[in-house]
């Protein structure tokens, strides 16, 4: 397909990055949201024509005003906790449609989101087994595991051997005669593979395998493919191909006609909206390396240590200078792992000078921790 232009990264704008030094003059550690780059993404979604429902998976970032903005451009909601429903339910419009799409969750939490507008989905046997009586006469979604999981790192695969979600299809016609015992009607199904995915045809391929299975219960009216929307993080990575995602949706609904078609995307929508502010502590030549050190690290971007992110890392302070030395971007945190970026190239660094962590509008505040009692990075809304 053909590659979509790459647009330049909002925070390079001469005007933004004014703001942002002033902002991370104020103080460091901290997290920028910028709302139009949220609102630009959302549209990129919604002008999938073959897409009924795209519901943002909150878990990526829950902050009030993204939650908002994404409400205002007709978005619906995906949750995984009671937490993130009552979030959720404070913040948007109560027309918004829900989904509590957990997993190994307890009881409660399900009688808790039985009682909201949520929709909710299954993916084990156990709760119509043990809770049957809560679910009587309800509709829900199944979540099934298509026996193969896929994604960015073997930690964010969400599928296939190993992996802890969705109902085996094995169990299939047990799910099928509970759901029959207690008058539960399967009116969605649902697979979400895993998260950092760039090839279109990924989701035209779990489409057509969920109406496959939808043809063998009979009341499914809509099919939700989960999200896994990837962003480009490496230099010249090209970035997942809408008009390319939009025919393949189109070819396979139209080969499937009978059903709705929902995504959860959370990723795409906020990745690249978010940056990360510290400020340069100390640096330090030890053995052949040369470490950049910085006022936070794992404690509020984990995603480096956990999965080898790779986040474009920028001096903000001397952005046009040239980059001439090589740099193990650090932490202050005591573990050997609190790394946010190696060998990285750029302007020869003095304490004080303001480093940017792209890309970090998605899964960075939210499993941020205050490991080592630090001090948490604060959020900051540009609209
Ligand atoms: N739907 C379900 C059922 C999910 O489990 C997830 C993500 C999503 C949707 C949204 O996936 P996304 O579109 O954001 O890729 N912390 C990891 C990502 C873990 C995602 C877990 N599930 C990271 O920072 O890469």
């Amino acid at each position: 397909g053909e590659m979509a232009e790459q647009a330049a990264a909002w925070w390079r704008d001469p005007t933004e990055r004014a703001r942002l030094l002033a902002l991370a003059q104020e103080a460091t550690p901290r997290y920028v949201y910028h709302l139009p780059t949220v609102r630009a993404q959302a549209r990129a979604m919604l002008s999938l024509g073959a897409v009924d429902h795209v519901h943002y998976a909150v878990k990526a970032n829950t902050h009030p005003a993204i939650l908002r903005a994404l409400a205002a451009e007709g978005l619906a909601f995906e949750c995984v906790s009671p937490g993130e429903l009552r979030a959720v339910l404070a913040t948007v419009p109560d027309t918004a449609p829900l989904l509590f799409t957990p997993n190994f969750a307890r009881h409660a939490d399900y009688a808790e989101a039985l009682a909201t507008r949520a929709t909710i989905t299954l993916d084990a046997l156990h709760p119509l087994e043990h809770w049957g009586e809560s679910f009587r006469g309800r509709e829900v979604v199944l979540r099934v595991d298509l026996g193969r999981g896929l994604g960015h790192h073997e930690k964010v695969r969400t599928g296939g051997n190993g992996s802890k979600f969705g109902l085996p299809i094995e169990q299939l016609d047990a799910f099928l005669r509970l759901a029959d015992a207690h008058q539960v009607t399967v009116r969605g199904l649902h697979a979400h593979l895993g998260s950092g995915v760039l090839d279109p045809k990924h989701w035209g391929e779990v489409y057509a395998q969920l109406a496959s299975l939808a043809e063998r219960i009979g009341s499914v009216a809509f099919l939700n493919i989960g999200g896994g929307l990837g962003v480009p993080s490496h230099p010249g990575e090209a970035p997942l191909d809408m008009a390319e995602l939009d025919r393949v949706l189109r070819g396979v609904k139209a080969a499937y006609p009978h059903y709705q078609l929902w995504m959860e995307p959370g990723r795409y929508l906020v990745a690249d909206a978010g940056v990360l502010l510290a400020r340069v502590t100390q640096t330090k030549g030890k053995g052949s390396l040369r470490y950049l050190g910085v006022d936070t690290g794992m404690d509020s971007l984990i995603r480096p240590t956990l999965y080898d992110a790779w986040h474009e890392i920028v001096n903000l302070s001397r952005l046009d200078a040239p980059a001439q030395a090589l740099y193990q971007v650090v932490g202050p945190i005591c573990e050997s792992g609190d790394v946010l970026g190696t060998d990285r190239r750029l302007p020869e660094a003095q304490e004080g000078d303001v480093i940017l962590i792209a890309q970090a509008g998605a899964y960075g505040k939210v499993m941020s921790s205050r490991y080592n009692l630090r001090e948490e990075a604060d959020e900051v809304i540009l609209d």
